[in-house]
């Protein structure tokens, strides 16, 4: 009864506050749904994806954008290790697309992860991309990526998640806990289109393309979320009132241990699997904190994510285990180092990796298979950015000097401000030999240029 109420109070307080239809509301309250599932079966996952413009109604408004299949949230693509993907992507659009499997160690040659594959308007493309059978289970996603499109047809929704299953399999205790996913993903819509921008009051932000969901757990209860950044070019700095999170894995990488977290940083592109134990019967929002990317870059204001109602009869609490499984710790075994400097243009409109644009056809950084590089990452603008590169993760050792525990892999990092990071890079996967990118995943500097390539040769 006082849940049901203080629910009641929320909403109305949200709605009287709003100022204007665009603004991040509290005030609309839909039910927690998830995208529709697409599984493997037999080894393999079969779908299609038909990317054309579509109209679609979200946070209560109806706009015309780029979505897979008219779906603002398009299907999770559910696989085991060692299973095949194989995507018909048809474009319907009037500009080219792609697609990458974000995170994924996979092949990026031919018809797999192959990011330099474009697929013009109106033509069809089967893509075949193999898990190998030691893959890390976890939240990966899916996103188009051709140069100069990449941050466009994401912001319009052109983003899902793709999960690799098994994540808690090792855990008794855990295996069978409820799990969700929670895809965070933000837009502006202007006279029924997706507007160009990403900053400002009038910025919706969704979790699977609803306003402020609801979420229900029961009193105790311990439930697996899989919270991913699928947006363009936002960070989301999440709390849960009451509530602390307990981190099992960042970007799809299993961590050595639990660490509790009273705020999750999702920088774009980042993904993080929490354990949320419900407290005492009530309501708690989920927000989002104000963010500043610096003097060059954005401020946004925070806003109320979801609204979480804790009720019903209360469950047992399940037992935590004290470690999760052993992470490699990639120190002591670096064969090469080098460094990589990110900066931008005066007017803040081009953007450089090495002082360079990208050029799909310029190779930028020759290794050979095998190499354990050390990369020294080096931000010299006045505005963060978010170090993001291709075909698996690396190990992040040192943040402006700062050692940093070695309890886990990822494949986002922020790069401080006239700062750097320290990242530690396996390229010893045969599966990688080919070339890939790596680049800024603030979509729009992706765009601008902040991205190069690699040819990782056998
Ligand atoms: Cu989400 Cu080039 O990646
Ligand atoms: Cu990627
Ligand atoms: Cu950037």
């Amino acid at each position: 009864m006082r849940s049901t109420f203080l629910l009641l109070a929320t909403v109305i307080a949200g709605c009287s506050s709003a100022r204007g239809a665009d603004r991040q509301g509290q005030a609309v309250a839909e039910t927690f749904k998830e995208p529709p599932v697409v599984a493997s079966s037999a080894g393999v996952l079969r779908i299609s994806l038909t990317p054309r413009m579509s109209t679609v109604t979200v946070a209560g408004r109806q706009a015309t954008l780029m979505a897979y299949d008219g779906l603002y949230a398009p299907p999770t693509l559910r696989v085991r290790r060692g299973d095949t993907i194989r995507l018909r992507l048809t474009n319907a659009l009037n500009e080219p697309t792609n697609f990458h499997a974000h995170g994924l160690t996979v092949s990026p040659r031919g018809n797999s992860d192959n990011i330099f594959l474009h697929v013009a308007p109106g033509q069809m493309q089967d893509y075949e991309i193999r898990l190998p059978a030691n893959h890390p289970p976890g939240l990966y996603w899916y996103h188009p990526h051709p140069h100069g499109f990449s941050d466009e047809q994401t912001r319009n929704g052109m983003s899902g998640a793709l999960i690799v299953d098994g994540l808690l399999d090792p855990f008794p205790t855990l295996r069978h806990l409820p799990e969700r996913l929670l895809l965070l993903k933000d837009l502006q819509i202007r006279d029924g289109r997706v507007a160009i921008t990403h900053i400002g009051e009038n910025t919706i932000r969704t979790i699977n393309g609803m306003v402020n969901p609801v979420i229900v757990l029961r009193p105790g209860e311990t439930q697996l979320w899989r919270i991913g950044n699928v947006g363009g070019d936002l960070y989301y700095l999440l709390t849960l009132d009451g509530h602390r999170f307990q981190v099992v894995a960042r970007d799809g990488n299993r961590r050595a241990r639990l660490t509790t977290l009273d705020t999750l940083r999702l920088s774009p592109g980042a993904r993080v699997e929490v354990l949320v134990t419900a407290g005492s019967p009530g309501v708690y929002l989920l927000r989002t904190g104000d963010i500043d990317t610096g003097p060059a870059g954005n401020k946004y204001k925070g806003a109320v994510m979801a609204t979480v109602r804790v009720e019903g009869s209360p469950v047992s609490p399940v037992v935590l285990p004290p470690a999760l499984l052993p992470v490699e710790d990639l120190r002591g075994k670096v064969t090469n180092r080098r460094t990589i400097v990110l900066s931008e243009s005066n007017d803040g409109n081009t953007f450089f990796i090495g002082g360079k644009t990208f050029d799909m056809n310029r190779t930028d950084i020759r290794v050979k298979l095998g190499a354990i590089e050390e990369w020294t990452i080096r931000n010299e603008a006045d505005e963060l950015h978010t170090f993001h590169i291709h075909q698996g993760p690396y190990q992040l050792i040192e943040i402006n000097g700062v050692a940093q525990p070695a309890d886990d892999h990822r494949d986002i990092v922020d790069v401080p401000i006239k700062g750097e990071v320290k990242v530690i890079i396996p390229f010893t996967n045969p599966l990688i030999v080919g070339r890939f990118v790596f680049h800024c995943h603030i979509l729009s500097h992706e765009d601008k240029g902040m991205m190069a390539t690699i040819e990782v040769t056998p």
